[in-house]
């Protein structure tokens, strides 16, 4: 599938790559007519992400991605080509041509409507004589009739092919159920459904479609929960469970849970806004696509050590994004859905109202670790404390904590505050320090970062870099020298550029990255971004092409020449036993 020239020529004029990157990341500081910010790619403290109003085109120097506005949308939100200009599409308000469905997204649609219909199965089971100790189950955890239907909760019937059979009538085949994990493979005789005797909870993304299921076995038993596998369509650490809803709520926050029995407990109860993560702890992307809908995550995670654990990493995550984060305690019972049962919604609502901001929560953390009685003690707490101080990035808030940790310490509260700069002041400069040895490194500046595109001789790569660089600078230099053959060139990767570049050249077309996301992978696009970003003295530029040129060929001949002798040695050791 190809979408042409003009259409995606279009799109990017009309995606201007500040605009969308802004929509993730918070460019400020300018540096020539570059915009810098954290870069959303990697974890740092100061920013290498870079991103060129001019020529449109985004770069990390500190992790080395790059690109055009199309692969900064396929790199963030997860998505294929076809369906980053789908998505950029529809920001720009542009019909996406007909005939430019592909292979690949027929095969997605058609999955998405098999999960339809096999959600629509499950459901009508809830109602038939077979769904009898499904329907008892529910009653068991209370989850009423409208809270079934608003979540589409469901039943996978106690038998091996009822899905099967009902799917393969409605005209799916045995692998498109398989692909889509409905069905498993059996080790002797045929296919046979994957979920049996299950309360079945389809997962639907943001968008509405239905990407895959959870299944609840009735009771006790194990596994407790059976969840898709990863498809075509589902990815479990892009995705939420519930999210569809909640993002529909009013309430301005969103309350991340553990279990889908939770989530769907607290709808029930009024809390429409509650999300679960698919059986993994909070993912980057999943706090990302939060971060889409909400700028407030309250954690209500189970009341246990993993539960801790899982929320610590969690506010973690969330901060980086700039989500105000929030942890519920839950006193008295262990999970959320426990704690509506045994106290009501009401209290619920005041554990929300109580919360802990999550400052709050981790200088509790701090203090509950030691006896503050104890001088040796106290003089720990003061440092781990002050260390939580100084890393807060508000002025204000490191006052008001500094004043918190004096108090619980009982010392001089300017003790307290000038330790806190001391230590910031610290923590900046290294932070600074690791990020600028980071991007400082040789080898960092002259390989690539992927590993499989690591240059084999280094000294022919810098001059094919530079020959890329130049056609791409000023085309009409193509015409003014005798070009080498790609297959001349050290680098595999380069190699497959360069070809490109001189393809398009010839056939009058610009070399820009935004226009090239069809024909090179992620990594050979920030290759090539990386290469376009090193600068070049234009005015000598017939100089440099010759130079270019001949280095590319005489590094091929010093190579062809190893390799001979190379052969030569292999040929000698099987004769003679020769040892080189
Ligand atoms: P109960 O309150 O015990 O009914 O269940 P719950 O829905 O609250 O789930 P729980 O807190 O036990 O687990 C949290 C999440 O972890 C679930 O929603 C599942 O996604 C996942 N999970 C739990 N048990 C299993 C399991 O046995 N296998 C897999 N793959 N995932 C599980
Ligand atoms: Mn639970």
């Amino acid at each position: 599938m190809r979408f042409s020239e003009n259409f995606i020529t279009e799109l990017v004029e009309r995606s201007d790559i500040v605009d969308v990157v802004s929509g993730y990341v918070r460019l400020g500081k300018k540096s020539g007519s570059n915009l810098f910010g954290l870069c959303p790619f990697h974890s740092e403290k100061t920013p290498s992400f870079s991103v060129s109003p001019d020529k449109q085109i985004y770069h990390c120097f500190g992790c080395g991605k790059g690109g055009g506005v199309i692969n900064f949308i396929m790199e963030i939100e997860g998505l294929t080509f076809p369906e980053a200009v789908e998505f950029l599409a529809r920001r720009a308000g542009m019909p996406i041509p007909e005939e430019e469905n592909d292979a690949e997204s027929r095969k997605r649609a058609r999955m998405l409507a098999l999960n339809k219909d096999a959600a629509r199965f499950f459901y009508e089971q809830l109602a038939t004589p077979a769904g009898g100790a499904a329907r008892e189950y529910m009653a068991k955890r209370r989850i009423g009739r409208a809270t079934a239907k608003n979540f589409g909760v469901g039943f996978a019937p106690d038998s091996w092919d009822s899905l099967r059979n009902a799917m393969k009538a409605k005209g799916y085949t045995d692998f498109e159920l398989a692909d889509a994990g409905l069905v498993r493979r059996g080790k002797t005789s045929g296919f046979y459904d994957t979920f049996r005797n299950r309360l079945m909870f389809p997962v639907i993304d943001v968008r509405g479609n239905v990407i895959g299921f959870s299944g609840r076995i009735l009771g006790d038993g194990e596994p407790k929960y059976m969840n898709s596998p990863e498809t075509l369509v589902f990815n479990k650490s892009r995705n939420l469970f519930a999210l569809n809803l909640a993002k529909k709520s009013k309430s301005g926050y969103i309350i991340l849970s553990e279990g889908n029995i939770d989530v769907v407990s607290l709808h029930q109860a009024g809390f429409d806004s509650a999300v679960a993560s698919l059986g993994t702890s909070l993912t980057p992307e999943q706090a990302r696509l939060l971060s889409r809908f909400t700028n407030q995550v309250i954690i209500a995670y189970d009341n246990d050590g993993a539960g801790i654990k899982a929320a610590q990493r969690a506010i973690g995550i969330l901060e980086r994004l700039d989500v105000k984060v929030k942890v519920l305690r839950l006193n008295g019972a262990k999970d959320p859905d426990e704690f509506i049962k045994l106290k009501g919604p009401d209290a619920f609502r005041n554990l929300l109202e109580a919360s802990e901001n999550q400052v709050d929560y981790r200088l509790r953390s701090v203090t509950d670790k030691y006896d503050l009685s104890e001088d040796e003690q106290k003089v720990e707490f003061l440092k781990e404390a002050t260390d939580l101080v100084a890393r807060l990035p508000g002025e204000m808030e490191r006052q008001v904590y500094a004043r918190r940790v004096a108090e619980l310490a009982g010392v001089a509260q300017e003790a307290v505050t000038g330790e806190v700069e001391r230590r910031r002041k610290r923590a900046l400069r290294s932070a600074r320090q690791s990020d600028e040895r980071e991007q400082t490194r040789p080898e960092r500046q002259m390989q690539p970062i992927e590993r499989s595109l690591r240059y084999d001789d280094p000294g022919s790569a810098a001059a094919e870099e530079g020959l890329i660089r130049l056609l791409a600078l000023d085309p009409s230099l193509a015409r003014k020298a005798a070009l080498p053959d790609p297959a001349d060139f050290s680098a595999p990767a380069l190699g497959k550029i360069y070809s490109l570049v001189r393809e398009r050249i010839s056939r009058g077309e610009s070399v820009d990255p935004n226009l090239l996301g069809q024909e090179l992978s992620a990594d050979e696009m920030s290759l090539l971004v990386r290469i376009l970003q090193k600068p070049e003295v234009l005015s000598r530029s017939d100089q440099a092409l010759q130079d270019y040129i001949k280095k590319i060929q005489e590094q091929r001949d010093a190579r062809q020449q190893g390799n001979d002798l190379l052969t030569l040695q292999q040929k000698l050791k099987q004769t003679k036993g020769y040892r080189g």
